[in-house]
């Protein structure tokens, strides 16, 4: 079994969903606190041992890739100001040398499709995807606890979580095979099905780790759901042919893609920080107060 080096970040979505913050500024540039969200998953990703990390980006996300290196001038002038700690934040963002290639994806075709632009830097090796819109609050980083996994059983590992019954159709859906209430067998993927066309409640979140073969089922350019070249359907080719497991995992999930998830992911990340906690936990007690009042006033 060959270990896990190599992620790959699509990250040439329009964010649409996340208008007008996203018409200018990547999606991934939106910050949680005081990071931008790709480094969250950078930071996850290096974490679970990787060390080549594959953006997929398009026009208008080089700004990415600027977090991301050297910024000598910076660097030397918060020097030269005693500025020690805002230095060493700064640099904590730097990838090293080396380790990071961008390709392009020229059109949002869809996920599969921006996962198979970096087939020639993954070859043929299993490598990691990671969706940095999805944020995962969990005590060991989510993508490490798939990569234990991975190391136990090889193959493919995605992880998922339950959804309520009625929005299977915003998802991709695991059929599950065995289940020991943790890790299951994986049987079938379905994307985007009906409530009543669902195999279970099982969704696939946005961290995959996947055997290279995905790419020559991807390299079809099948389009799917959405007309987009689905991800689930190339991954749902390689069951029967290879170990393929889902796992639940331990943490809280966030969808900073779409607005709420952006918001609570801003809260429960700033009271996570033992410097900002109770300063935000103050300044929304009396709104929380308000809002419960209000909500109590206008029921039935
Ligand atoms: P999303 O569907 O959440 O991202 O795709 P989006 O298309 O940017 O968002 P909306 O729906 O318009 O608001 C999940 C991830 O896959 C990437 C996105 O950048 C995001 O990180 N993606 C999606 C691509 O890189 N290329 C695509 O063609 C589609």
């Amino acid at each position: 079994m060959k270990p896990l080096r190599t992620a790959v970040f699509p990250v040439a979505g329009l964010g649409t969903r996340s208008f007008p913050a996203t018409k200018v500024i990547p999606k991934e540039m939106l910050t949680v606190v005081d990071k931008p969200i790709i480094q969250f998953a950078v930071e996850e990703a290096r974490a679970a041992g990787i060390e080549s990390l594959v953006f997929v980006t398009s026009r208008g996300k080089t700004l990415m890739e600027d977090h991301f290196d050297q910024h000598r001038e910076l660097y030397e002038m918060l020097d030269r100001r005693g500025k020690v700690v805002e230095l060493a934040s700064a640099r904590a963002a730097e990838i090293p040398v080396g380790q990071l290639t961008c390709v392009r994806q020229p059109e949002p075709l869809g996920l599969g499709h921006a996962v198979w632009c970096a087939r020639n830097v993954v070859r043929d090796e299993p490598f990691a995807v990671l969706l940095p819109d999805e944020l995962f609050l969990c005590e060991k980083p989510l993508l490490a606890q798939l990569v234990e996994i991975y190391n136990e059983y090889g193959g493919n590992v995605i992880a998922v979580s339950e959804v309520p019954k009625d929005q299977t159709a915003r998802y991709g859906i695991v059929d599950p095979g065995e289940d020991d209430g943790r890790i299951a067998t994986v049987r079938g993927l379905v994307e985007k099905p009906e409530p009543h066309e669902a195999p279970s409640n099982l969704s696939i979140v946005g961290r995959y780790i996947l055997q290279p073969q995905v790419m020559d089922v991807l390299s079809r350019g099948s389009v799917g759901k959405g007309g987009e070249v689905q991800l689930t359907d190339a991954m749902a080719r390689l069951i029967g042919l290879q170990p393929f497991h889902a796992a639940r995992f331990e943490g809280h999930r966030f969808d900073c893609g779409g607005r709420a998830g952006f918001v609570a992911a801003n809260v429960a990340y700033g009271l996570q920080r033992p410097d900002l906690a109770s300063a935000i936990r103050a300044a929304l007690a009396p709104v929380l107060a308000e809002d419960e009042q209000r909500r109590a006033e206008t029921l039935p």
